[in-house]
């Protein structure tokens, strides 16, 4: 059993980098047949985590399309509803176009509505989201997701762009923690 150890934890791998690949052909597959003819849409890939994800499900899109990097900034400001985090990066080539989102994992949600939230009000034709890993049980809005690659048990997972504690993005298969 492939293993690695990161900082002060080992983990064991769960989903190995074939599954990963075959999941993302079929989410561009639906992408591409749901766009197909479709003027230039704007996928939207929230870093760090969906860097990975997002270069090779780009391989697999077939029609023209751009791709637009986002960030949350880590600037914390205080609202009675807790922390606030603005997406950066957002410029004006968002208004009236057709927008689908690239995100590595939905856990809560919680960030998931942030974005969906702050892309709002640059006015797009319409958003979409793509997500390659959901975790069901630990979901925790009704915000429709589009695209789903793999539901993953609410265990914490690293690899294939996920960190544990800023490492573990560069690992090629996704991890789970060992007992
Ligand atoms: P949410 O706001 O709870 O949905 O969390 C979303 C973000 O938390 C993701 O974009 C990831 O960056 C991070 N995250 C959630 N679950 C995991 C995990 O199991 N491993 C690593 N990062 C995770
Ligand atoms: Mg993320």
């Amino acid at each position: 059993m492939k293993q690695v150890t990161l900082k002060d934890k080992t983990f064991k791998v769960s989903i190995p980098e074939e599954r990963i690949q075959r999941v993302i052909i079929e989410i561009a597959n639906r992408i591409n047949e749901d766009y197909k003819g479709e003027d230039t849409p704007l996928f939207i890939s929230i870093l760090n985590g969906a860097f990975m994800f997002t270069a090779d499900i780009f391989k697999h899109i077939n029609f023209n399309c751009e791709v637009s990097f986002l960030k949350f900034s880590s600037y914390e400001g205080t609202a009675t509803t807790g922390k606030v985090k603005q997406l950066i990066g957002i410029n004006e080539e968002i208004k009236d176009r057709k927008v689908i989102v690239l995100e590595d994992i939905v856990d809560t949600g919680i960030t998931l509505e942030q974005i969906l939230e702050q892309l709002k009000s640059f006015e797009p034709a319409n958003v979409k989201i793509a997500t390659l890993l959901f975790k069901p049980d630990a979901y925790k809005k009704d915000l429709k997701i589009d695209y789903i690659g793999l539901e993953v048990p609410n265990e914490f997972i690293v690899g294939y762009g996920l960190d544990y504690d800023g490492l573990g993005r560069n690992l090629v298969d996704i991890y789970t923690l060992s007992e």
